[in-house]
């Protein structure tokens, strides 16, 4: 059996909805999950994913192509491993598994996350995975053919998805390392996320829990509020290394009225 098709319903998956006050987010961990479900999403908590049959060389390639680029480049991967099956189910509870959808990632490094995406998209939907590291996009387009990878960074997001004749998008899936980020780049990421996110569409992250000693990561949560009309906490998922909380983020607020306008201090 390979990696995606042991995913199990095991994650402690729950959280509270925060509305459009947008100042701060709430964390509920362990609590139940409101608010999903919406339109062009369900809340897969409890589902199966669909095994999606494997990489070239496995789980080890990916893992040794993670290793070599993170300890090289620990600035820009951010992360001692890859993501696990758990954080990974977290992270893709907003993908749609109706429709045409299109579903985007950033930073898929060597493509935990990328699998779990595969294994829940619509059959008629379109994945693309964005990554700034040559290596690790290399590694993508060598394992997993079917991908459509965009060598990129995350900061020019709508441009990226232009070239690759993207319009607008239904889910965003982000592993990026955002503590790692100064907070005018956190800002113009979210930004660009939320510029091509459709209405109804909807963001999640991770935030990994030794990060929440940094400023950075509660800069980043707060930034997020601010972005967002709505963000939910799930977890933590303990079982990865480190364990980590999902953000949900639905509801983007356009960057000229979000509290404090473009303050990108
Ligand atoms: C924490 S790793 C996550 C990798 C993989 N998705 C996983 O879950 O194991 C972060 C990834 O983000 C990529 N990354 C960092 N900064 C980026 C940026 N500005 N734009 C796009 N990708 C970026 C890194 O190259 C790395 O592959």
């Amino acid at each position: 059996m390979n990696e995606t098709a042991r995913l199990r319903p095991d994650t402690n998956v729950g959280g509270d909805v925060e509305g459009p006050g947008r100042a701060g987010i709430r964390t509920n961990v362990g609590g139940d999950v409101k608010g999903s479900g919406r339109a062009g999403t369900r809340a897969n908590v409890g589902e199966a994913i669909r095994p999606t049959g494997g990489v070239p060389g496995g789980r080890a390639a990916d893992l040794r192509a993670f290793a070599g680029v993170a300890l090289r480049r620990q600035r820009v991967v951010g992360a001692v491993a890859p993501s696990s099956p758990a954080l990974a189910r977290a992270l893709t509870t907003i993908v749609p598994s109706s429709g045409t959808p299109v579903v985007v990632e950033l930073g898929a490094g060597t493509g935990p996350i990328t699998e779990a995406i595969r294994g829940r998209i619509a059959p008629g939907g379109r994945q693309v995975a964005i990554d700034v590291d040559r290596e690790m996009v290399a590694h993508l387009r060598r394992t997993r053919p079917w991908l459509e990878v965009l060598h990129g960074d995350a900061a020019d997001l709508g441009a990226l998805l232009a070239s690759a004749g993207v319009g607008r998008v239904d889910a965003v899936v982000s592993t990026l390392p955002w503590s790692l980020f100064p907070v005018p780049r956190q800002v113009r990421m979210l930004e660009e996320i939320g510029r091509v996110l459709t209405p109804a569409g909807a963001f999640t992250t991770v935030t990994y829990l030794p990060a929440l000693l940094l400023r950075g990561a509660h800069e980043f949560r707060r930034r997020l509020g601010r972005a967002f009309e709505e963000v939910l906490i799930t977890g933590p998922v303990w079982r990865n290394m480190p364990p980590g909380l999902a953000y949900v983020c639905r509801r983007p607020v356009p960057a000229s009225a979000a509290p404090g306008g473009e303050d990108h201090s």
